[in-house]
Formats: structure tokens, C-alpha cells, sequence
């Protein structure tokens, strides 16, 4: 039993129920508002759906899925995206019979076997939306504006739009080509890796994170300046009517992203309170992939959101707390003070009050910083001197004023400001 339940913590994330329910209402509300619908693809799915979609070099297909082999010698895997089950149901359905762009998205569980740490799990949850059909440009900024809105509704302000474009697969294949051989004449002065990758896959080398290859890598060529018109005017369109539409972005040459199906318009967006190795959301567009698998040519772009990092995210923001707008932070002020700062906290959640206090002494300027900071509507202030005069200190954190007030009498004067 021991080991069971050691190997399912390993595995499972630990949610924030509170912060889960906001972001995914918030999620139904803003794709609805741009007409998506929500679909459910299976969590099990054919092992060559992802070989195929996402493709048999990536760090995905190679390292990080979670494959057996069922009853019937059928490999099955935990799917580890869901783009290509999107796609695969979009096939399989006709839904390119129904006539216009199939808007779509989803949220659910996805599996990689990633060494865990901070924002990074075996099991992960990702709310995601894709548009099946347009290829306009405009549709890519669509994409992108209702990704920005609802980060915004969900209370994330502090994020960076990093966009790129990889070109398609003939104009990505002569660059790929062109950065082959630029590799061979520096690939021994950078790390194994990038040596390794010069040879099998040079636009992942983009990716390395060794400090010492960055100054190399900053001076290769750049995808975006080897794009065929097609592309070039493509990219220039999107980012044209993200400015006019005040979306603020951030060109990254080296945004190539680990998954093999994107073609021009790639995207992450990566927020302050995590790093900028943990993106938050990662999408773009795959006009190929739905003929790889085996359906009619039909464009796509989508996102992905990260949704445990996200809730890190905002919570980091302190934001969540909007939900539940604290009433009262309770100072006090010296050993003696804390057993009736404690005894007031008791009365006052008994009354139906949110109350938050610290039990670890703290000066009264880091206090009422932290009163601020979760933005408590009162802040109740315990000294030596108040628990003498059984009169406490009572804020009013909007307005500033302050009144005496004996412990009994606390609740009832709140209540009748809140
Ligand atoms: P992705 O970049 O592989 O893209 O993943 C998207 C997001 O999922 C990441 O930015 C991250 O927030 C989250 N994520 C990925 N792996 C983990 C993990 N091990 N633990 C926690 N969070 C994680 C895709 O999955 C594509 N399907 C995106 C897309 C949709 N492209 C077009 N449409």
C-alpha cells in the first residue's frame, strides 16, 4: 500500500481545487465568447498518433512518453499533447464536412516523463484550443488575443508574448541546410549536445540552455531572415495587426519549439514569477499536420496552456485572493500579545470573517506590508499597550482611518463596513 501511494505522489501534481475551478471557468467563459466549443479526446491513444504528429525525433516521442503494449500487442501511449488527438478527431469525424473553421478546446490531463521539480510534472493538466481550417493571418492574432484576454481575466499582468515564425517545410529545410553548414566550421568549440545536434537536428540546438554557447548561438543565422515570401508576408501580417490591436510581442529568433508539426507562426509565453525556462503556454500553427495524418490538407493553429503553472503563476501575483477578498489581518506586536491576537482570530472566523494571521514575530512595517499586499479590507494592530487597555487598534485599509476598539466589539463594526 506504502509503495503505492509513493508512486502516485511522485506522479500526480498537487492542485489547488480553488485556483483550478476559477482558471477553467474563466477558460469555458472566454472561448465560449469567441465561439469554441469544448471537446474530450481519449487520454489513451495509439502510439503511432504521436510518432507521427509530433514526431519520432522529438524529446516527447523518444524520451517522454508513457508506451505499453496492450493485450493485443497494440502499442498504446498516455497521450503527452493533445493537438494531434484534435486533429486525429477532426479526421475521423469529417468534421471538414461541416463547412467553416472547426474552433475547438479542451482541458485535461497530459503525461510526460519529465524529472519533476517546480512547475514540471509527470502528470500535468493543459486547458488548449485550436482552429482547424483558415490559414489567414488574422486568424493567428485572434488566437492570440483571446489567449492574452483570458490570462488577463485569470489575473496574470506580468507576462511576455515571445513570437516567431519557422517557416514552412521548404523554406525551413534550405535554412536548416544553410545553419548545417555554418555548424560545422564552430560545432567543436560548443557543449556535447549542441555537437550532437549540429549533425541530427540543428534548429534544436537554438534551444540550449549552456551559458557558454549562447554568444555562438546569438550570431547563427535566423530563421526569420531566410523565410519564403509566402511566410515572410504571412509573419509580417501577424505582427502588423498585433500591434494595431495593442498586443504587445517580443520576436525570438531562436523560438523554435520540441514539437515537429509547426509551420510558420510559433509562439510562447513565459511569465515573470516562473522563469523564462517555464513557459506558461506554448502553441502555433501546423498547416501539415493534419495530411500527416492521413486527413485532407487543412491549416491549424492552437495553444496549449500549462495549467499547473499558471495556477503557480497567479498565485505568485497573489491574485487569487480576488475570489475571496480577505476582511482582516491581525498585527501583533510582542510575545505576550499573540494568545489574545489568537483568540480574536478564532472569534472573528467564528463570525463568519476571513481572517489571516502570521505567527512568526515580524516589526510592524513588514506587517502592514503584508496587509497590504493581500490587499486585507481592515488590519487589527495588538501592542503591548492595546492588550493593557483591552482597546485594539482597528485600520481601515481603503481610507486610512483608525479606531480603539474593545475585542467584542470588532465584528459588528466590520460588518457594517463590509
Ligand atoms: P508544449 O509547449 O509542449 O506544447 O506544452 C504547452 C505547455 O504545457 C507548456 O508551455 C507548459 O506550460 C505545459 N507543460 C508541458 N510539459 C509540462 C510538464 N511536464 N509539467 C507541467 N506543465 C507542462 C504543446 O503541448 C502543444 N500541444 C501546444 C499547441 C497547441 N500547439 C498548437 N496547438
Amino acid at each position: 500500500m506504502l509503495a503505492r501511494t509513493q508512486v502516485s505522489n511522485r506522479i500526480e501534481p498537487i492542485r489547488s481545487v480553488k485556483g483550478t475551478q476559477r482558471v477553467e471557468a474563466e477558460a469555458h467563459r472566454v472561448f465560449a465568447a469567441y465561439h469554441y466549443g469544448e471537446v474530450r479526446t481519449p487520454i489513451l491513444e495509439e502510439t503511432a498518433l504521436f510518432a507521427r504528429g509530433v514526431g519520432a525525433e522529438t524529446d516527447i516521442v523518444m524520451k517522454e512518453m508513457y508506451t505499453f503494449r496492450d493485450r493485443d500487442e497494440e502499442s498504446l501511449t498516455l497521450r503527452p499533447e493533445a493537438t494531434a488527438s484534435v486533429v486525429r478527431a477532426y479526421i475521423e469525424h469529417s468534421l471538414y464536412n461541416q463547412g467553416g473553421a472547426q474552433k475547438l478546446y479542451y482541458i485535461g490531463p497530459m503525461f510526460r516523463r519529465e524529472r519533476p521539480q517546480k512547475g514540471r510534472y509527470r502528470q500535468f493538466y493543459q486547458i488548449g484550443a485550436e482552429v482547424l481550417g483558415p490559414q489567414n493571418p488574422l486568424v493567428d492574432v485572434e488566437v492570440l488575443e483571446m489567449l492574452v484576454l483570458f490570462l488577463e481575466r485569470v489575473g496574470i499582468r506580468e507576462y511576455q508574448l515571445l513570437i516567431n515564425s519557422v517557416g514552412c517545410p521548404t523554406c525551413r529545410a534550405a535554412y536548416v541546410k544553410l545553419l548545417r553548414q555554418v555548424l560545422q566550421d564552430i560545432k567543436a568549440t560548443m557543449c556535447a549536445d549542441c555537437q550532437r545536434r549540429a549533425d541530427t537536428n540543428p534548429l534544436r540546438l537554438l534551444d540550449c540552455k549552456v551559458e557558454a554557447d549562447q554568444p555562438i548561438i546569438e550570431k547563427l543565422p535566423k530563421i526569420i531572415d531566410h523565410l519564403d515570401p509566402e511566410c515572410r508576408q504571412h509573419f509580417d501580417r501577424v505582427t502588423s495587426e498585433l500591434q494595431a490591436r495593442g498586443l504587445l510581442y517580443q520576436i525570438t529568433p531562436r523560438l523554435v519549439r520540441g514539437l515537429d508539426y509547426y509551420t510558420r507562426t510559433t509562439f510562447e509565453i513565459t511569465s515573470g514569477a516562473l522563469g523564462a525556462q517555464n513557459a506558461v503556454v506554448g502553441g502555433g500553427r501546423y498547416d501539415g499536420l493534419s495530411e500527416m495524418l492521413g486527413g485532407p490538407p487543412t491549416p491549424g493553429i492552437g495553444f496549449s496552456i500549462g495549467q499547473d503553472r499558471l495556477i503557480l503563476a497567479v498565485q505568485a501575483a497573489a491574485l487569487l485572493q480576488a475570489g475571496n477578498p480577505l476582511a482582516v489581518y491581525v498585527v501583533w506586536m510582542g510575545e505576550p500579545t499573540l494568545p489574545a491576537a489568537s483568540r480574536l482570530v478564532r472569534e472573528l472566523r467564528a463570525q463568519g470573517l476571513s481572517v489571516e494571521i502570521d505567527y512568526d514575530p515580524m516589526k510592524i512595517k513588514k506587517a502592514m506590508g503584508i496587509a497590504n499586499k493581500l490587499q486585507a479590507r481592515f488590519a487589527i494592530i495588538i501592542g503591548e499597550g492595546e492588550l493593557a487597555s483591552g482597546k485594539y487598534q482597528v485600520k481601515d485599509m481603503a481610507s486610512g482611518e483608525q479606531k480603539e476598539l474593545e475585542p467584542g466589539a470588532i465584528a459588528e463594526y466590520m460588518k457594517g463596513k463590509l
